[in-house]
């Protein structure tokens, strides 16, 4: 019996660990950046999974120059959220971006995520500087 048990096991713990490490390759390749983990469900329902913007309602983040020349600018426009004309490439958008409220961590990854892959600047955000900026704009980190 024990004997059984043993050889059962000799064949299932190998078969595990490829499962296991399987399963972590591609959590890894889904989300190969914690940031975009953040951008995937905060802000791709509306801009797109690349960043492409919907039509003529949401604007593009992917190589859009607003971002580009105002990434700084991104955690306050998240806190307050954005209602007002605004041209991102040429193109007038005029929806609302109702606020959106996330950690200093989440905020200074999703930063990160976007400076790397979206609109491609070479900067790099902490999560303390993204709570000095949060407590400024009257949230308090989550
Ligand atoms: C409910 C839909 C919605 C969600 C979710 C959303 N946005 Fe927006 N976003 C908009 C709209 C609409 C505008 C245009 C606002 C205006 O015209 O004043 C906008 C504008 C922007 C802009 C300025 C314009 C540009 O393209 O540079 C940035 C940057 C931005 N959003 C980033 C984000 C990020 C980052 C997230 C996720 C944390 C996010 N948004 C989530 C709808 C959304």
């Amino acid at each position: 019996m024990r004997n059984r048990l043993f050889r059962i096991s000799i064949v299932a713990f190998p078969i595990f660990c490829v499962g296991v490490f399987l399963y972590m390759t591609y959590f890894n390749a889904a989300y190969d950046h914690p940031g975009k983990y953040v951008y995937k469900t905060r802000c791709a329902q509306c801009h797109g999974d690349n960043g492409e913007g919907t039509q003529s309602l949401v604007p593009p983040l992917a190589d859009a120059d607003m971002l580009k020349q105002h990434l700084d600018s991104l955690p306050a426009w998240l806190i307050r959220g954005m209602n007002t004309h605004i041209i991102v490439n040429g193109k007038l958008y005029e929806q609302t971006m109702y606020p959106i409220y996330m950690s200093e961590v989440e905020m200074a990854n999703l930063l990160n995520y976007l400076a790397a892959d979206m609109v491609h600047v070479n900067k790099y955000y902490k999560a303390d500087s993204m709570l000095i900026i949060m407590k400024e704009y009257g949230q308090t980190g989550l």
